[in-house]
């Protein structure tokens, strides 16, 4: 008996940004996005459009693709780091828009592997009885919480969902395995000052734009890359796997610098890669459905494939599976 994805689904708001649209507001370039990140454009949700209204498309789209009704499932959890609001939680307005009532839902907030982190609680449950379907969705809209003065983070984030419905039954496919880890030493690196109960929300947190990210760029780059390699070689060594066993490589979509880094530690090809940064920059906790959903529409993805996902983000936290797609 495996853990199985049957149901993917993403939705992207449709306003593009483009890089040559940042450069008219932001001293940056076209050329400094492109060969720092490897981003050209992104989705930006407008001012109406909140986290649970993406996570509602895409949720719509998962079930759809499975066949399941919002009726079927039993849970609803979302990954993500910007909620429409502290409380409730995302995942209880998706309920309400799906239609639905009476089931668990809560929002899991472990920044951008959110969405496998989320894959890997869905799987524990669906161990228990009383869980048969659950609904797992990445979603994002950070590019609120983003500095529209600050060119150094402004530029790197998109927003977007994604969702994946999960069950339990004897296919040979599925989850093979995962592994989550974090370290909270590292928190400073990446962090929304206020708003929150440290730095409640006040005049001057306003003023001084404290309800914005701040990130030491270069240093989350190198932890990224560090735990990223590791996070994918210890599903590996746990699957028992060889590197070369792979079909396909789909990282979190945060800078293609540490996509390569990535790639190049686990010895793989690039056309190995799913790699759709360029199209979107970074959505967070949504990165990886939305890159499975696109290749499952493209026909990329075949029954029995051996699918790495690997993810880093704020905390720090991380966290990589393997599943035989099908
Ligand atoms: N446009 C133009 N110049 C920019 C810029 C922008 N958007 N952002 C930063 N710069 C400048 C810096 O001010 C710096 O100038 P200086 O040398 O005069 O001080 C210069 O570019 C180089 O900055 P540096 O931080 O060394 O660049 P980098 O090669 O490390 O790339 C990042 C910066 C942010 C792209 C890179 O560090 C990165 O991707 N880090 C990880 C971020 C991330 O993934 N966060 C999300 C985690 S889920």
């Amino acid at each position: 008996m495996g853990v199985r994805i049957i149901g993917i689904g993403s939705y992207v708001p449709e306003n593009v940004v483009t890089n040559f649209d940042l450069e008219k507001f932001l001293d940056t370039s076209d050329e400094w996005i492109r060969t720092r990140t490897g981003i050209v454009e992104r989705r930006i949700a407008p001012p109406e459009m909140a986290t649970s209204d993406l996570a509602t498309e895409a949720a719509k789209m998962a079930l759809k693709d499975a066949g399941v009704t919002p009726e079927e499932l039993d849970m609803i959890i979302v990954g993500t780091a910007s909620p429409d609001m502290f409380y409730p939680a995302t995942a209880c307005l998706v309920q309400k828009n799906l239609g639905i009532k009476g089931k668990p839902c809560f929002d899991m907030e472990a920044a951008c592997p959110g969405f496998i982190y989320g894959l890997e609680v869905a799987r524990g449950l669906l161990h228990l009885p009383n869980y048969k379907k659950i609904l797992v969705i990445g979603a994002e809209n950070l590019t609120k919480f983003m500095d529209p003065e600050d060119r150094a983070t402004y530029v790197l984030f998109g927003d977007g969902a994604g969702a994946a419905v999960l069950t339990m039954d004897d296919t040979p496919y599925g989850i093979i395995t995962s592994h989550l880890g974090g370290d909270g030493n590292l928190g400073d690196l990446l962090y929304l000052p206020a708003g929150g109960s440290r730095m409640p929300a006040s005049r001057e947190t306003v003023e001084k734009r404290l309800h914005y990210t701040v990130m030491k760029g270069r240093e989350v780059f190198k932890y990224a890359v560090l735990n990223m390699q590791k996070a994918a070689l210890k599903v590996l060594e746990q699957a028992e796997l060889k590197k070369e066993d792979i079909t396909w490589l789909v990282p979190h979509q945060a800078n293609v610098r540490i996509i390569d880094a990535t790639r190049e530690k686990l010895g793989l090809p690039p056309e190995k890669v799913y790699i759709n940064i360029d199209k979107y920059g970074n959505t967070s906790a949504a990165s990886i459905p939305i890159a499975l959903t696109e290749m499952k529409q493209k026909g990329l993805l075949k029954k029995g494939d051996l699918v790495l996902t690997v993810s880093f983000g704020a905390g720090f936290t991380w966290g990589a599976n393997i599943i035989r797609w099908g």
